[in-house]
């Protein structure tokens, strides 16, 4: 059911590879409710994926390809997004990840400066790079919502996380600060949202991803969260009924992050004991 709660409102929807994408379901969900937006990915993602089904699926949204690594991408990401949807920008939705010693299976300790920098660099430096642009092209309007996707290794280890780990508590220490900057400087919120796993393409290329989806949907008392409910959660975070919510990192996990254990994996757990 939509509630036209992104009427008239004006997006850039960063990170939509597939339908199994994080991106994607938001995207669809922004269609629903109402608002108009380009959608952006890295160019060897634009030839690989099926972005322009969904710009169909969404009014014929016009694709931009740019490495969120580069500023002059971006810049052009922001530029052109302001001409084609005639107007500023009221949400930024982040949802990018690589690393490539999650890639290449290279554990954590071994990676290489090169390998550690080129994650940072994609999965959280281009969180700052997409707001520092926004903000010298001054291309969001006062209020607009900036949303990146996160995930509880930030706080907690799991080990085939890598150093996608070290990637996610660097995003969510930049939403603070520059949710800090924008918020006095315009009135715009920045927050991330720590999903529950999700079966995407990056998603699954976490070593022992499967075993860790199984683990939180028994521990999460209302079940792991999926792509098409953590879109509805960032629809709210985009709407005006979320405006004083800024600099936080929103667990949206079926209640994972604060359940210490579960009577299912305990009575899992005895039974193998017993046997
Ligand atoms: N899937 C999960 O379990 C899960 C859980 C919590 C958070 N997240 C986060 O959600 C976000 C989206 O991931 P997803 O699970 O939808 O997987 P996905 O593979 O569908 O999306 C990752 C996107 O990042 C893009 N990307 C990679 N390098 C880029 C670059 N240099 N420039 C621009 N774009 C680039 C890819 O093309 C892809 O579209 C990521 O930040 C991920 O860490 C995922």
């Amino acid at each position: 059911m939509a509630y036209n709660l992104l009427k008239g409102k004006r997006g850039i929807i960063f990170g939509a590879l597939d339908e199994k994408s994080m991106a994607w379901q938001i995207a669809l969900k922004c269609h629903e409710e109402g608002a108009t937006f380009t959608l952006s990915n890295a160019p060897i993602a634009l030839r690989m994926g099926k972005i322009n089904e969904l710009a169909a699926a969404c009014n014929n949204s016009v694709v931009i390809g740019a490495d969120a690594t580069s500023l002059e991408d971006l810049e052009n990401v922001f530029n052109q997004s302001i001409e084609i949807l005639g107007g500023k920008i009221d949400f930024v939705l982040h949802s990018i990840g690589m690393s490539p010693n999650v890639r290449k299976k290279i554990p954590y300790y071994d990676t290489s400066y090169e390998n550690f920098a080129k994650t940072l660099d994609i999965s959280a430096l281009s969180f700052h790079k997409v707001m520092q642009t926004a903000m010298k092209t001054d291309a969001l309007n006062e209020w607009a919502s900036v949303v990146g996707l996160s995930y509880i290794a930030a706080q907690r280890t799991f080990p085939g996380y890598n150093d996608m780990a070290d990637a996610k508590a660097l995003l969510e220490s930049i939403a603070r600060s520059f949710g800090f900057q924008y918020g006095f400087k315009k009135k715009v919120r920045v927050n991330t949202i720590s999903q529950s796993p999700t079966i995407t393409t990056a998603g699954s290329g976490v070593e022992g991803f499967n075993s860790f989806f199984h683990y939180a949907e028994k521990l999460s008392p209302l079940g792991n969260a999926t792509a098409e409910e953590c879109a509805n959660y960032c629809i709210t975070l985009f709407s005006d009924l979320t405006r004083k919510v800024t600099m936080q990192n929103l667990f949206h996990d079926g209640g994972f992050s604060f359940t210490g254990v579960s009577s299912e994996l305990v009575e899992e757990i005895m039974k193998n004991v017993s046997e």
